[in-house]
């Protein structure tokens, strides 16, 4: 079959000026950011991958929406018609709005966690992992071997080991472990989805010990892209029908809308469960604002809503996934060493294999996205041993299997050019691999150190 390319399924409308800095002008910047992308100034960044959160460009329709904010302090228009989506198209009964999701992820841990519970999950992320801790859980790794194996070519790499997740029940007693944390595609495994098949195992075998599902959904429409892509028996299905079976397996969702929804700002806790929701609806009063706008504006929740029906349009979800993976195949065809497969929100460069002479101490995924900054003005973030932070028993660094380098790719921002751009770069770097020294840690915050930790050269 002759070869027919996918394109964007828009026209650019309105452009913003990118800022070059010269190389010398990039050390400064870089040295002076404490070797941490995330402190650099954005102005002086040229193609900033740091995130896909809240990077995305908006719609028209959604700008349009906007402007149909309605700003009362109770009961805006705009509430409901988010309400309505949710429903719709995500199929959860109950919504509490939140200002992003780490408020949701905060509010269901203290809802559902007690002291001494064990909380089981496909691979940790990080503010997830946190509030499971602050309120007094333990988080369990239960996701597939080859989710750490960067070679493994699996296509459901964000699979649950159902022999793990039996373990650690017969280990500690259901009664112990509230919920499942369940992510749609593995942000630190590299962006990998789980399969139907696998998920629909998982709601068995919870069903039976009457232990819930929490399903983060910041990026269930790319998961379900997936699926219809690689699962037996999904491909006449739409993104919008996979989206609602995923949904469907699970009780409650938390949302960061800056993925998927397409929106700058925004999040939400959703529920099927009446009394969870009653509790919400009572907490979010506390932390983010009135149940009908949780620390969002009128508009922001206008946006969403729109955001939300935009991104489980296939075509949509084609040229998103789309644009990874051609950035993905450019380095795999250069021969990078890349997590494999090619994930849905970015490429995740292996660190370990660029810098073998470097200790994991030596913070070798902190390194790279430092110097591809410096060679290029490109913005990627650290997905290794720093996100990883300390044992919280012994104090101790967590020294993930994975040491990660993540070019996030914002939705409907960048074009093909920039990621030629991008893929030359990286190149540029790995050519130069073996000169790279490593990086002192000066100075670590308490929480998610990962955000403004400061380094030095070694
Ligand atoms: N869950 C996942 C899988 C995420 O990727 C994020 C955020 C959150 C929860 C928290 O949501 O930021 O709205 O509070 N991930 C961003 C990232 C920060 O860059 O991967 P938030």
């Amino acid at each position: 079959m002759k070869k027919r390319s996918w394109a964007e399924p828009y026209k650019i409308k309105m452009v913003e000026p990118l800022n070059m800095l010269s190389k010398k002008e990039r050390e400064k910047a870089m040295e002076e950011a404490g070797y941490n992308t995330f402190l650099l100034r954005s102005e002086d960044v040229y193609i900033d991958l740091l995130t896909d959160s809240g990077t995305s460009a908006m719609s028209d329709r959604q700008w349009a929406g906007m402007m149909l904010g309605d700003e009362a302090y109770a009961g805006s228009r705009n509430f409901y018609h988010l309400e309505d989506t949710v429903r719709d198209v995500y199929g959860y009964k109950h919504l509490v709005p939140t200002h992003q999701g780490r408020a949701a992820e905060h509010m269901i841990s203290k809802i559902l966690i007690k002291e001494g519970d064990y909380i089981p999950g496909n691979m940790y992320f990080t503010t997830t992992k946190l509030h499971q801790e602050m309120a007094g859980g333990k988080f369990v790794d239960v996701i597939i071997d080859e989710a750490h194996d960067p070679n493994s070519e699996y296509p459901f790499k964000g699979d649950i080991d159902l022999d793990k997740l039996q373990n650690l029940i017969d280990e500690v007693g259901a009664d112990k472990i509230p919920y499942v944390a369940m992510a749609t595609t593995v942000n630190m495994a590299g962006g990998q989805p789980i399969s139907m098949k696998n998920l629909k195992a998982v709601r068995e075998l919870t069903k039976k010990y009457g232990i819930d599902i929490v399903h983060d959904m910041t990026r269930v429409a790319e998961n379900a892209y997936m699926i219809q892509q690689k699962e037996e028996g999904y491909q006449d299905k739409t993104v919008a029908e996979i989206v609602k079976e995923i949904n469907s397996l699970t009780d409650h969702a938390t949302m960061s809308a800056k993925k998927d929804a397409l929106v700058n700002i925004g999040g939400f806790l959703a529920t099927n469960d009446p009394r969870v929701f009653e509790e919400a609806r009572n907490m979010v009063v506390v932390y983010e604002g009135l149940h009908t706008y949780g620390g969002l504006a009128g508009r922001d929740m206008e946006a969403m809503a729109i955001g939300i029906k935009e991104s489980v349009m296939d075509e949509h979800q084609k040229a998103r996934v789309g644009q990874v993976q051609y950035l993905g195949q450019k380095l795999l065809d250069a021969g990078i060493p890349i997590v494999k497969p090619v994930g849905t929100h970015g490429v995740f460069l292996d660190a370990k294999a660029f810098y073998p002479h470097l200790t994991q101490d030596e913070f070798p995924a902190q390194t790279l996205a430092a110097e591809l900054y410096v060679d290029s003005g490109v913005r990627a973030m650290e997905r290794g041993v720093v996100s990883a932070g300390r044992n919280k028993e012994t104090g101790e660094h967590n020294y993930p299997k994975l040491e990660l380098v993540r070019l996030t790719i914002p939705r409907r921002v960048y074009t093909q050019a920039h990621m030629d751009v991008v893929a030359e770069s990286v190149i540029e770097v790995y050519e130069n691999a073996k000169n790279a020294r490593g990086l002192k840690m000066v100075y670590e915050p308490k929480y998610l150190r990962f955000f403004q930790a400061r380094f030095e050269k070694l």
